[in-house]
């Protein structure tokens, strides 16, 4: 625990955990997109990926214990930056210039990380936390994408995670020393072509669902 305290109050050990943490969440990413991409085999191959992954039971357990650590050094850290920058940006005397300079992903990163915290509630309550007894989790899956609002909402905040991440993805090895002259060009590409992978694949989910179930 003192480590965890020594890093947290270090300015780069804050950001190697939210480079790691970061890191985390886009291999979690990729293996939940390629798990909802079961969807378009239909009903039976997307309950019987989803039974799979439960049959696995501790190690699923322990990976979901892993997530919400991970969530919550994330989230600490993205609020105490949050502060920090906006002291530093009050203060004349302290340039405020982001490396890499000034994108969109840049310039809302705490933003569209609360919308996506909030995102998560929802979809954890909608799709999780919810009793599956007398239903299966395809079931469930087309019932929320009948609802046009949840269609809009889905689509749009993928949108957002994938402006997140376009920046998030440059930084993080930015902070974890890819940063030289040779190679930040292919990060930012790389980090831009993922963001637009996980824009269309989880967001184009809910339109299909709603149009084809
Ligand atoms: C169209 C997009 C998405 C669909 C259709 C979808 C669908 C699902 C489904 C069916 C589950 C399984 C519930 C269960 O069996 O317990 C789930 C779990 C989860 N999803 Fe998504 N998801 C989508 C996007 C996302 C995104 C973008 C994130 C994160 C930013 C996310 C985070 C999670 C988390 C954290 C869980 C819980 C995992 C666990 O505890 O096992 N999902 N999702």
């Amino acid at each position: 625990m003192k480590w965890f305290i020594n890093t947290l109050s270090t300015s780069i050990g804050k950001k190697l955990l939210m480079a790691v943490t970061g890191l985390g969440f886009i291999c979690f990413l990729l293996v939940h997109l390629a798990g909802n991409l079961t969807i378009y085999g239909g009903k039976d191959v997307f309950n019987s990926y989803s039974e799979h992954l439960h049959a696995l039971g501790p190690i699923v357990h322990i990976a979901e214990l892993g997530l919400l650590a991970m969530a919550l050094v994330h989230i600490s850290i993205g609020i105490i930056l949050f502060f920090q920058n906006l002291r530093a940006r009050s203060s004349r005397y302290v340039m405020n210039v982001r490396a890499g300079g000034r994108t969109i992903g840049s310039a809302t990163m705490p933003y569209t990380g609360l919308i996506i915290l909030l995102f998560v509630i929802l979809h954890l309550v909608q799709f999780h936390f919810t009793d599956k007894t007398h239903t299966n989790i395809f079931q469930i899956v087309a019932m929320a994408f009948n609802n046009p609002l949840y269609v809009v909402i889905y689509t749009l905040v993928m949108g957002i995670l994938a402006i997140h991440i376009s920046h998030g993805f440059w930084s993080l090895f930015q902070t974890l020393g890819a940063n030289h002259p040779k190679y930040s060009p292919a990060v930012f590409v790389f980090g831009i072509g993922l963001s637009i992978i996980f824009g269309i694949g989880f967001g184009f989910l809910p339109i299909y669902v709603a149009f084809s179930v």
